[in-house]
């Protein structure tokens, strides 16, 4: 026997040498749910060493961020008041315009993301408006969302991030951005987003569940991948400058498809559940916390993700620093 693979495995020396990928803090992105009302800026049960802020807390959550090298966030808001027609979105005064100039005014050198959907604005908790049989009206929805683009934009946000997954959104967004003058303001696309169960403890923390029936008339159905493509080509097409698989850990495969197939970068969205189950399983003493997160963090960037939005992005930070 020539050839003996354990040689490399030696030492923590050689093993280092020989690292394939690494997770780079400048790659994580934490997101921050924003509200409106102090009394609703409590921790989240569901998702254990998350917190909902206001928009002062915000910014001080973003200044530790950025210390410990996390200089990406993505915002989202939980309003006062919601309608059917999810008003309090693109209110120029809203809590994310608010909460995207105070961020912007205190460390103008955080990239900001604000999400973009209607779900959290919504009375009935879908992603747009309804038509009279309760699906949600694409292009009816579209506008709203090019609406609310605007109003972030004019609040200094450098991202926005479409997660509603209705048709011709992209390209909405980049013409309505570009004829305003916003044509530094880039296009982060929820373009394989599924209609999956690990959003659970997200809509607890940003009150988004559905009052009536599911997203799948909407979000992807999890069995496919082929129309992933299509949704990513689409994307590319219209002017995204990133396009992101949601979940992650289920999606590794998909991940690894946009990588081999677009040369745009590509973000994973490590989700609430993903989040939430690795917690409880720690909380439990099932796994050793830090290599689970660290593994798991590791498989995105194997798979082929440039940008890892993921409630741990904090958390890794501390224990790893700047690198
Ligand atoms: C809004 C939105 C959701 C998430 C991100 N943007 C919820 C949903 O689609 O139901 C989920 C994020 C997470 O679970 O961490 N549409």
């Amino acid at each position: 026997m020539h050839i003996r693979p354990r040689r490399l495995r030696r030492s923590p020396v050689v093993r280092a040498m020989v690292r394939e990928h690494h997770v780079r803090v400048e790659a994580l992105v934490q997101p921050l749910f924003v509200v409106e009302r102090e009394t609703d800026a409590a921790p989240i049960s569901s998702m254990p060493g998350i917190s909902r802020f206001t928009v002062d807390g915000a910014v001080a959550e973003a200044r530790e961020l950025f210390a410990l090298g996390v200089r990406s966030i993505l915002l989202f808001g939980i309003p006062e008041s919601k309608d059917a027609i999810a008003s309090s979105n693109y209110d120029p005064n809203g809590v994310v315009q608010r909460a995207i100039r105070a961020i912007k005014a205190a460390l103008p050198e955080m990239y900001v993301i604000a999400d973009l959907c209607n779900c959290e604005y919504t009375d009935h908790g879908h992603c747009g408006v309804l038509d009279p049989n309760g699906d949600v009206e694409n292009d009816a929805t579209v506008a709203l969302l090019v609406r609310t683009a605007i109003t972030y934009a004019e609040a200094g946000v450098d991202v926005v991030a479409p997660s509603d997954m209705m048709d011709g959104r992209v390209e909405a967004l980049r013409s309505a951005l570009d004829a305003r003058g916003f044509t530094q303001v880039a296009i982060m696309a929820y373009s394989a987003k599924y209609a999956s169960a690990f959003y659970g403890p997200f809509r607890e923390a940003a009150d988004s569940t559905p009052q009536f029936g599911d997203r799948r008339s909407y979000q992807m159905d999890p069995p496919n991948a082929r129309e992933a493509l299509r949704e990513m080509a689409l994307d590319v097409e219209e002017g995204a400058d990133v396009i992101m698989v949601k979940p992650g850990l289920p999606y590794l495969d998909i991940v690894r498809l946009a990588r081999d197939t677009f040369d745009v970068p590509i973000a994973v969205y490590n989700v609430s559940g993903e989040y939430s189950m690795l917690q409880a399983a720690i909380a439990n003493g099932w796994l050793d916390g830090e290599r689970a997160i660290d593994e798991m963090l590791v498989s995105f960037v194997r798979a082929g993700a440039d940008i890892i939005i993921t409630y741990f992005a904090k958390e890794y930070a501390r224990r790893h620093g700047a690198r």
